[in-house]
């Protein structure tokens, strides 16, 4: 295990009806308030008229931000920005999904900053401030919620590029599992894949002794396979759904990549794919993980064994590390088409022709990944066996 350091400042308010304590949870914060929310889910659901009269129980002035997009754009934030600027906003309130958080986030940092909010994310630019933010969410994914991350959409030169700092972390997030309560089938299916990919992108790491960090990885697979399930079945399963958004949150909130090397090649190839062809993240990595699991095994393959048997229970007894490694990536596949995900890029509508310009992209400032370092021609040849 390596050094490290913890500080996630992100205060967690979870369970049913917590909604009713976002006017005290906003108060400190000032009374002129930007709301960003989605494309219409929330109004659909009831939670925009919950919000807005907790709004106004503290007496908040409240200027709007709607439309965020799945895959949120640049465009979107700089509008965002704007409204901060000329209403002298003072406090950011995120209600949604992943997208309507990180669109948040890029509006918090890009309020506090002269220059092009795009330059956080290319390297030009350090996060030195954020107006404070905080979250209510309403769908088990990202991990956003408690991490200071946030990925945008250049739609116009078709670029998707993360940023991170400790000023992006919200303040508090509101999680009440019944809000996810109405999120449709093919969503549900998405958040799985992507919470069990940020696993993956930390258990799947070279670096030794870090036996806690493993089972933590484990129990969240664990817990989000069989809840996962459950939450399919019936969507108003309480139990299934708390389970699920509790995994997302603890998936991406620091705790199991304590001391780890984590790997992200997985997220940059799909991030590409996603760039151009504008695919739900969690079905990119639903058909690129299997794929670059099978491409870099052998460069750790214990690990890829002790996945096997512990999340999959898959029998060493008579078999080679080599069948027992494969078994478990085939359970990985086999569990994700189960729940209704996709398996090829056909299957999303994407063909070979852009796969040179994602390789080049993903690569740009260099190798990716760390379990295996991947160059251009690694990247292209994942996305060959994905096709
Ligand atoms: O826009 P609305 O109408 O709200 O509908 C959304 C959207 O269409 C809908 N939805 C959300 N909650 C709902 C609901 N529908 C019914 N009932 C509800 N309760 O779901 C659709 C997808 O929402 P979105 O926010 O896009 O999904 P997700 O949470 O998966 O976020 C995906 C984005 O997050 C980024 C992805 O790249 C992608 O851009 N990521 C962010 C990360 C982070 N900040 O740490 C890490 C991740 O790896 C990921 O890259
Ligand atoms: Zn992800």
């Amino acid at each position: 295990m390596n050094g490290f350091e913890l500080h996630n400042p992100t205060k967690l308010v979870f369970g049913a009806g917590q909604v009713q304590q976002l006017g005290k949870l906003v108060k400190p914060y000032g009374t002129r308030v930007l709301l960003v929310y989605g494309g219409g889910s929330i109004k659909r659901t009831g939670l925009y008229d919950e919000v807005l009269a907790q709004l106004e129980s503290i007496g908040a002035i409240v200027h709007e931000l709607p439309g965020i997009e799945p895959n949120p754009r640049l465009t979107t934030v700089k509008k965002g920005i704007a409204i901060c600027h000329a209403e002298n906003i003072d406090f950011i309130l995120a209600v949604g999904g992943g997208s309507v958080l990180d669109a948040a986030k890029g509006v918090a940092v890009g309020a506090k900053y002269d220059g092009d909010v795009w330059d956080f994310t290319i390297n030009k630019a350090v996060i030195r401030d954020a107006l404070p933010l905080g979250t209510v969410l309403t769908l088990a994914a990202t991990g956003s919620e408690m991490n200071g991350n946030a990925v945008i959409s250049n739609w116009e030169t078709k670029q998707k590029r993360a940023f991170g700092s400790k000023y992006a972390y919200p303040k508090f997030s509101i999680l009440d599992p019944k809000l996810t309560f109405s999120v449709p089938a093919d969503q549900t299916v998405n958040g799985i894949v992507d919470i069990m990919s940020h696993v993956f992108e930390q258990y799947f790491s070279l670096t030794p002794d870090r036996p806690l960090q493993e089972r933590f990885a484990e129990s969240i697979l664990l817990t989000v396979i069989e809840n996962g399930e459950k939450a399919l079945a019936n969507g108003s399963d309480y139990g299934a759904r708390a389970n699920l958004l509790l995994a997302g949150t603890y998936a991406l909130n620091g705790t199991i990549q304590n001391g780890v090397v984590t790997d992200w090649a997985s997220h940059s190839i799909e991030h590409e794919v996603s760039a151009i062809y504008d695919i739900a993240h969690g079905a990119g990595l639903a058909i690129i993980f299997p794929n670059w699991m099978k491409y870099v095994y052998r460069e750790g393959i214990s690990q890829f064994v002790q996945f096997a048997v512990r999340v999959w229970n898959v029998d060493p007894t008579g078999k080679s590390d080599d069948e027992i490694a494969l078994a478990g990536i085939e359970a990985t596949r086999a569990y994700f088409t189960r729940i209704g995900a996709p398996a090829t890029l056909a299957d999303v509508g994407v063909d070979a022709e852009h796969l040179d310009r994602m390789a080049e992209e993903a690569t740009q400032f260099g190798s990716i990944g760390s379990f295996k370092k991947l160059g251009k021609e690694d990247v292209k040849a994942i996305l060959e066996l994905s096709l």
